[in-house]
């Protein structure tokens, strides 16, 4: 499966591929027509650039320049869920280039290597970074398992990679880095602790600018097809609920817990897998809302809020 996938993706295929994150709609990254069939089938605005995915730092410094700060962070969490927004370098060789569709114009390029053999042994293979988003419509819910891909994605894309459920769960977190300075444009799989634990000081916030840096950071993201109602502690009325510990509604038409244990890491693997069960669920059962439970804020707890808020935000 996996040399048919490499020879694929080589052609200009778009291919989804399983990562310890979520899964990723995979192209070659210096192949434009590949790449714009990506933002084709998620139908995802132009103006959100893909993250590129290498092996890891030897491969990514071919196309971008790693400040000390930034070869701290890689060292200390690759391969793994950090993504590193970096200066990119002026190309030397046109052919391999990652394609200017790749980063949507901007002067920086986001890189990360994935801990997973499936994509390791893909983008090694390939000899080159593949440019991959979550595996899914722009809008809606990351897929974490091969089956949400196809059901998001199945007739718009070439071929899924069958590596089971992500591990993780969450997308990666992302970090810009200007010089000696490091801001979180996402948060994600990497705590904020653990990150600063390694840069040594506060990580500053992501500047609001009128062009989201990026595209989870769109109020409305990650979005069930249903309404989200947030903070709540029982279901009320025509309401599913996601619990999370103790908070539990038994009484509750359709009910998922995240981790009854309480456990962060737990929830954050089961949160994508439950707003899609929960959002089924609804649609069977004639429910128009989806109501969540409380989630304490700390470690993972601050990505999976910030998933959270953004699937209960309005939409245009
Ligand atoms: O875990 C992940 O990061 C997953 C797996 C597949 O690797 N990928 C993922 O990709 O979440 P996507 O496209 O759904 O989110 C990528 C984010 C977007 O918010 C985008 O705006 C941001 O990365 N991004 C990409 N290039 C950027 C750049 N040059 N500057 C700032 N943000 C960038
Ligand atoms: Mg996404």
């Amino acid at each position: 499966m996996l040399p048919d996938a490499v020879d694929l993706i080589a052609k200009g295929a778009i291919v989804a591929m399983p990562t310890e994150t979520v899964y990723g709609l995979a192209a070659d990254a210096a192949n434009d027509r590949a790449v714009a069939r990506i933002f084709e089938a998620k139908g995802r605005p132009q103006f959100n650039p893909l993250i590129i995915h290498v092996t890891g730092k030897t491969m990514a410094a071919r196309y971008v320049d790693f400040s000390p700060l930034a070869e701290r962070l890689a060292e200390a969490f690759w391969p793994g869920p950090l993504t590193l927004v970096l200066p990119r370098k002026p190309s030397v060789d046109k052919d391999s280039a990652v394609s200017l569709l790749v980063s949507a114009g901007l002067d920086t390029i986001a890189v990360r290597a994935p801990d997973h053999d499936v994509a390791q042994a893909l983008i090694g293979a390939l000899g080159r970074p593949v440019a991959a988003p979550s595996a899914n419509r722009s809008g809606t819910i990351s897929p974490t398992t091969p089956s949400h891909v196809f059901q998001s994605l199945g007739d718009r894309i070439d071929g899924v990679i069958d590596g089971g459920a992500c591990a993780i769960g969450l997308e990666s977190a992302i970090v810009k880095i200007d010089g000696d300075q490091a801001s979180l444009l996402r948060p994600g799989g990497v705590r904020r602790d653990d990150i600063e634990a390694v840069i040594g000081k506060t990580l500053v916030e992501a500047k609001k600018s009128a062009a989201p840096q990026a595209p989870g950071m769109l109020a409305s993201h990650y979005a069930p097809s249903v309404a989200v109602r947030l903070d709540a502690d029982r279901a009320e009325g025509n309401e599913a609920f996601l619990g999370f510990g103790k908070m539990m509604d038994a009484e509750a038409k359709a009910a998922l817990n995240l981790s009854v244990s309480g456990d962060m890491r737990e929830a954050a693997a089961n949160l994508f897998a439950h707003l899609r069960a929960l959002d089924a669920a609804c649609q069977d059962q004639g429910l128009d809302r989806i109501a969540a439970a409380p989630i304490p804020n700390s470690g993972l707890g601050e990505a999976i809020n910030d998933r959270l808020a953004r699937a209960a935000a309005p939409r245009d």
